[in-house]
C-alpha cells in the first residue's frame, strides 16, 4: 500500500510538470527608465545597472571617474531613484500558477512595486531576494509594470545613527568620507576608502527575473555543493586517505512533489562521456525551501585540483536533479566543481613542529590536499566603483596578469562585494586560490537582532553560492578587527571594551562561524584577516572559536602581519619588517602612469601636485565629506620624498614629460620596496617563524588615482608586477645587505616541494659594463642545495672585504640556475633567476647614458633592446594607449653588448601591429635628463 502511494505521487507530479512555462524571464529583457526623486530627470535604464551608469549613458553626466566627479556627483547619491519597467505582457495568470520576483542583488534600500502595489522592501546589497507576487499579479487589471525605488543611502544611515540604536567612540569606525557605513549592508568602500572614490551608487546591480511555476514545479535559487574528505570538519586537517563526500543542496521556490528522489551525475567538465558518478543521492533532507542529499565517492577516483604552479586544475560537472526518477525532474541544478582539500591552519604550533625548529605559538599557513605550500599573491579590491561594468573579459585579462606574476593566491579583501561566480570560475580554471572574506571592515559593527538576521541571510546565501568553487581558500569574518579595531576600542573606551568584545564575538564568531560550519565542512574560518589564531574550537560553547587575542606566552610567535611604514628612510632596512607566519598586507602607494591619467584628467591638471590629483589622492583619507587637500598633499609628499631619497629626481622642461617621469619614478620606489619585503618574507620560510606566504597590497585599481595598486585601472602594468613576477619565481637568489654593519649575505630561496640544487654566479661590473678586476675578490660562483620550501645562505661577506675600486661605479649581477621538480611533476625542470646588488643607492651610482636602442620585429611580435654605451638600470618599455597587455620582461638591467629580446602579451588592441612602432624604451638615465 505504501509503495503504491509513492508511485501515484510520482505519476501525478510528472503529469502536471509536462506543460512547460516560458520561465524564468529576465528583467534585463524589459524596457526600463530611471527617474530621480524630483521627477525632473528621466533616462533609459539598464538592468542590471547603477544610476550613475545610466545617467552617464544618457549623457546627463560625464564619466564618473573623470576629474573631480567623485565630489561633483554627490547630488546623485543624495536622492532616491526609481527604476520603472514598461508594462510586462504575456505573464500567465492561470489558476495554480505561482509568480515570483527574484533579484540576485539590489543596491541597497529599495521599495518594490508591482502593478502599483508595494510587494516588498529590501535593505541588504548582498542578499538574493525572492517575493511571491501571485496574488498581486492575478488581481492586476492590466499588464503590470515593476517599479523599484532606491532610497538615498546617506540620509537613511544618518538617521539610523541618530536614532541611537548603537553608539561607539569615534575612533572605532575608521573615517574615510561618508559616516555611518557600519549600519548598512552595502559595499563599505562605496563611502570612500584610502584608494577609492565615494559614489555610493544605487540600483539593481545584479540580475533579476520573473519566475512562474505550476504546481509540482520548482525553481532553483541557489545551490551548495560541499566536497570534503569523510570525517572532515572546519579548520582541522582532514585525513587524506578517506573517501570524498559530495553533499549537494538546492534552495528552491515552488512546490516539489511529495514523493521524490534525488540524483546526481558527476562527469568530467569538458568531456561529459567520462562519468565519475551517476546515481542516487542518499540521506535526503528536505524543508520547504531546501533539499539536500549526499554521496560517498572513492577517494582515489577523482583527479585532484591544484593551485597554479602545483599541478593541474581538473574540473568536474555535477548535475543534480530532484523528481520521480531522473526522466522528468521537477528541479535541476548544475555546477562545476573540483576535488581538493584546503586548510587554513591557524591553530597552535605542535610539539612535532617545534621539534622541526618552529618557534612555538600559532600557525598561519595554508595546506592544499594535505601539503603546506608558500602562498604568493596580492590583495584584490573591487575592480570598479560600478560592478555592472565589470565584465568577464576585463576579469580574464586581470587573471592573465595574476598568472604572469606567478601567483597562486589572491585575498579578496572585505569590504567590497562578494565576487560574482564568473570571477570564481576564472580562478577555478587558472588555479588561483581566493582567500575570501565576509564584507566587514575597519569598524565595529552593531549586533541588534535585525542586523544579525540580515547578516545571517547574507552569509547563508553567499557561503552556499560560492562553496562549490575549488578556488575558495577560506572565509574570514572581515578586515583588521583583532589587530587594529579591537585594540583601538580597548584603548579609547576601556570601560565599554568588554561590551564591544562581546558584540564582536557574537557577530563574528557565534553567528558567522555557525552559518559557515552549517553549510560547509570543507572551508576554514578565521574571524579576522589578521589575528593570533584560535586556541579552542567547540560548537557546544556560546562562542565556538576561542581566539587567543593577546593571551600570548613571552618568546612565542603568533599571527600574520600587516606592514605599512611611510617613513621611506627605513624602506630598505629589513630589520624594520615584521616577523610573522604570513604577510597578509604590505605596501606603499605610487602614481599611475601618464597613459592612465589621460583617461581621467584634463591636460591642465596633469602635473604632480595639481588640485585634481591632490583631491583624488585619498591617502591620507579626507576623514569626512569635505574635500581635504591637506591630507591628499601629505601622501603626495611621501611619494616625492621616497623618490628623492633613492632615485634621480626628474626636472624636465616639458611639463608633461616631467609629470610622466615623476609618476614613473614613484613606481620604481614602490617596486623596489615590495621586492625587498618579498625577499625577506620568503627567506622567512627557513627561519623559526616558518613564514609561509606574502600577499602584497594591492593588486588592482578601482579608478585612476595614486594608490598601492600594481595594475592600473586601464589594465596597464606599473613597475611592480614586472618585479613581482621575478621575485615570485620558484627558486630565487637575493642579497641581504645590512647598511649599518656592512654585512652582505646571499640566500637562495625555494618554494618547491623537494630539495633543489644549482649554481649561483656573481659578476661585478662597472657602469661601462667592464668586469671589475678579480671579481672584487668574490668567487665567481657557488653551488647550493635548498631543502623543500626553504632557504639557504649560500655566501656571506662584508662589503668592506669586497675590493671595489669605486663603490659608486659597481653593480653585482646574480644569476641562478637550478634543476628540480615542480610539485606533482616527475620530470626535471630548469629554474633560472637573475638579480642584482648595488652598494649605493641608485641615484648615487655613476650611471650614465646607456645609449639604448630599440627595434621591433613585426613578424615575430617581439622587441630587441640594446645598450650601446653603458649599463642601463631600470630599462623600461612603454606601450602605446591603443593596446592593453604586458611585456614578458621589463624594468631589467641591461649591459652593453647584450641583446635583450622581449615579447608582448597582447590582450586587447588595434588590429595589425602598427602599435609596435609606438613602443618606446628608457631607463633610469631618462629620469635625470632635463630636456
Ligand atoms: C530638479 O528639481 C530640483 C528640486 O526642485 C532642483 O534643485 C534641480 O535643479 C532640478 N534639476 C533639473 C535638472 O532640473
Ligand atoms: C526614498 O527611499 C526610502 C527608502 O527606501 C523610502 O523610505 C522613502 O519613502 C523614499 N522617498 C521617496 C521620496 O521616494
Ligand atoms: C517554510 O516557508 C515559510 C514561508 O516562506 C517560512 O516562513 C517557513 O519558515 C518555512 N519553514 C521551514 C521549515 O523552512
Ligand atoms: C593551544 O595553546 C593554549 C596555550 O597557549 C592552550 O590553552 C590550548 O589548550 C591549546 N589548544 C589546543 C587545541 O591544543
Ligand atoms: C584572553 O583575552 C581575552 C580578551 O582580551 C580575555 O577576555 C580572556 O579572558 C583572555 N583569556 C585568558 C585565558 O587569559
Ligand atoms: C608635491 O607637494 C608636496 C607637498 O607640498 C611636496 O612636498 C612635494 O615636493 C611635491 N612634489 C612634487 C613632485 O612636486
Amino acid at each position: 500500500m505504501k509503495h503504491l502511494n509513492i508511485f501515484l505521487g510520482c505519476l501525478a507530479a510528472q503529469a502536471t510538470s509536462a506543460k512547460e512555462l516560458t520561465s524564468p524571464r529576465s528583467l534585463g529583457a524589459e524596457t526600463w527608465t530611471v527617474t530621480n526623486e524630483h521627477g525632473n530627470i528621466t533616462v533609459p535604464g539598464k538592468f542590471p545597472s547603477h544610476v550613475h551608469l545610466d545617467l552617464y549613458a544618457a549623457q546627463v553626466i560625464n564619466d564618473p571617474n573623470h576629474g573631480l566627479n567623485d565630489i561633483d556627483l554627490r547630488w546623485i547619491s543624495a536622492q532616491n531613484w526609481t527604476y520603472t519597467s514598461k508594462p510586462i505582457s504575456g505573464l500567465n495568470k492561470d489558476k495554480g500558477v505561482s509568480t515570483w520576483l527574484v533579484f540576485d542583488g539590489l543596491d541597497t534600500y529599495s521599495t518594490i512595486k508591482l502593478c502599483d502595489e508595494i510587494v516588498a522592501t529590501t535593505d541588504n546589497q548582498f542578499k538574493q531576494w525572492h517575493f511571491d507576487v501571485t496574488s498581486v499579479l492575478n488581481s492586476c487589471k492590466t499588464d503590470p509594470s515593476i517599479s523599484i525605488n532606491f532610497g538615498a543611502v546617506p540620509a537613511i544611515i544618518n538617521k539610523l545613527n541618530a536614532s541611537g540604536i548603537e553608539t561607539w567612540p569615534p575612533d572605532v569606525v575608521y573615517p574615510f568620507e561618508y559616516p555611518n557605513r557600519q549600519f548598512v549592508r552595502k559595499e563599505a568602500n562605496d563611502f570612500g576608502w584610502d584608494w577609492g572614490p565615494a559614489f555610493i551608487p544605487t540600483g539593481p546591480w545584479r540580475e533579476g527575473r520573473i519566475v512562474q511555476l505550476r504546481d509540482g514545479e520548482a525553481y532553483s535559487l541557489n545551490t551548495n555543493v560541499d566536497i570534503y574528505r569523510k570525517g572532515q570538519v572546519n579548520n582541522l586537517a582532514p585525513d587524506q586517505t578517506q573517501p570524498w563526500v559530495v553533499n549537494a543542496s538546492i534552495d528552491y521556490i515552488g512546490k516539489l512533489p511529495k514523493q521524490h528522489s534525488m540524483h546526481a551525475i558527476i562527469t568530467d567538465a569538458t568531456d561529459k562521456s567520462k562519468v565519475l558518478y551517476s546515481g542516487q543521492l542518499n540521506a535526503i533532507k528536505r524543508s520547504n525551501a531546501t533539499i539536500s542529499g549526499s554521496v560517498v565517492i572513492d577517494g582515489h577516483k577523482p583527479q585532484l585540483w591544484w593551485p597554479n604552479g602545483m599541478g593541474k586544475q581538473p574540473l568536474y560537472s555535477i548535475q543534480i536533479s530532484v523528481g520521480c526518477g531522473a526522466k522528468e525532474p521537477s528541479l535541476v541544478s548544475q555546477r562545476r566543481i573540483g576535488f581538493r582539500t584546503i586548510l587554513l591552519n591557524t591553530g597552535n604550533v605542535t610539539q612535532e613542529q617545534i621539534s622541526r625548529g618552529y618557534q612555538p605559538g600559532n600557525n598561519w599557513h595554508f595546506q592544499i590536499n594535505g601539503h603546506e605550500f608558500y602562498a604568493k599573491g596580492a590583495n584584490m579590491i573591487p575592480p570598479d566603483a560600478f560592478w555592472p561594468r565589470v565584465t568577464n573579459e576585463r576579469m580574464s585579462r586581470m587573471f592573465d596578469s595574476v598568472e604572469a606574476q606567478n601567483f597562486n593566491m589572491l585575498r579578496i579583501w572585505s569590504s567590497g562585494a562578494y565576487l560574482p561566480d564568473f570571477i570564481y570560475d576564472l580562478a577555478d580554471e587558472r588555479g588561483i586560490l581566493l582567500w575570501s572574506e565576509f564584507e566587514f571592515s575597519d569598524s565595529l559593527y552593531p549586533d541588534y537582532p535585525d542586523f544579525v538576521q540580515s547578516v545571517t541571510d547574507e552569509l547563508y546565501y553567499n557561503v552556499r553560492r560560492i562553496n562549490h568553487h575549488p578556488s575558495l581558500a577560506c572565509w574570514a569574518g572581515g578586515n583588521e578587527f583583532e589587530n587594529l579595531l579591537l585594540p583601538i576600542a580597548k584603548r579609547v573606551d576601556p570601560e565599554r571594551y568588554p561590551y564591544f568584545l562581546g558584540q564582536y564575538e557574537h557577530l563574528f564568531i557565534s553567528v558567522m562561524f555557525t552559518v559557515l560550519a552549517e553549510n560547509s565542512r570543507s572551508i576554514s574560518y578565521t574571524p579576522s584577516s589578521a589575528n593570533n589564531g584560535w586556541t579552542k574550537i567547540d560548537f557546544s560553547l556560546p562562542v565556538p572559536m576561542v581566539e587567543r587575542y593577546d593571551n600570548k606566552t613571552q618568546g612565542d610567535l603568533y599571527g600574520n602581519t600587516d606592514y605599512y611604514n611611510y617613513d621611506s628612510s627605513v624602506a630598505f632596512d629589513w630589520a624594520e619588517y615584521p616577523v610573522g607566519r604570513f604577510a597578509v598586507e604590505f605596501g606603499y602607494h605610487s602614481m599611475p602612469s601618464l597613459e592612465t591619467w589621460k583617461e581621467a584628467l584634463d591636460p591642465e591638471d596633469m602635473h604632480f601636485n595639481s588640485t585634481v590629483i591632490t583631491l583624488r589622492n585619498h591617502h591620507y583619507p579626507a576623514g569626512g565629506v569635505e574635500p581635504n587637500a591637506t591630507k591628499g598633499a601629505q601622501g603626495l609628499a611621501e611619494m616625492t620624498l621616497a623618490v628623492e631619497r633613492y632615485y634621480p629626481t626628474p626636472n624636465k622642461q616639458d611639463s608633461i614629460a616631467n609629470f610622466s617621469s615623476w609618476c614613473h619614478a614613484t613606481q620604481l620606489f614602490q617596486a623596489d620596496f615590495y621586492k625587498s619585503q618579498i625577499q625577506f618574507y620568503r627567506r622567512g620560510s627557513a627561519m623559526p617563524e616558518r613564514q609561509m606566504g606574502s600577499l602584497y597590497w594591492q593588486l588592482n585599481d578601482i579608478w585612476q588615482a595614486p594608490t598601492w595598486a600594481a595594475i592600473e585601472y586601464s589594465g596597464r602594468w606599473k613597475a611592480l608586477p614586472y618585479v613581482a613576477r621575478h621575485v615570485y619565481k620558484n627558486v630565487i637568489a637575493a642579497p641581504y645587505f645590512n647598511r649599518k654593519t656592512g654585512d652582505l649575505d646571499f640566500w637562495v630561496t625555494s618554494d618547491l616541494w623537494e630539495s633543489v640544487t644549482g649554481q649561483l654566479s656573481f659578476r661585478w661590473v662597472d657602469f661601462k659594463g667592464e668586469a671589475i678586476a678579480g671579481n672584487a675578490g668574490m668567487s665567481k660562483s657557488v653551488n647550493f642545495t635548498v631543502p623543500a620550501i626553504n632557504s639557504t645562505s649560500v655566501f656571506k661577506t662584508n662589503l668592506g672585504n669586497v675590493t671595489l675600486p669605486d663603490q659608486t661605479d659597481a653593480i653585482l649581477l646574480l644569476s641562478l640556475q637550478a634543476n628540480g621538480h615542480l610539485p606533482n611533476s616527475n620530470h626535471t625542470t630548469q629554474f633560472t633567476h637573475s638579480n642584482y646588488f648595488l652598494p649605493v643607492w641608485p641615484k648615487d651610482t655613476k650611471f650614465s647614458d646607456p645609449g639604448l636602442k630599440l627595434s621591433a620585429d613585426k613578424s615575430t611580435g617581439s622587441f630587441t633592446i640594446e645598450a650601446t654605451k653603458g649599463v642601463a638600470l631600470y630599462t623600461w618599455l612603454t606601450h602605446p594607449e591603443d593596446v592593453t597587455g604586458f611585456f614578458d620582461d621589463n624594468l631589467f638591467v641591461l649591459l652593453p653588448g647584450e641583446k635583450k629580446h622581449v615579447g608582448f602579451k597582447l590582450q586587447e588592441g588595434t588590429s595589425g601591429n602598427e602599435w609596435m612602432d609606438k613602443v618606446t624604451v628608457g631607463s633610469m638615465w631618462d629620469l635625470s635628463i632635463r630636456d
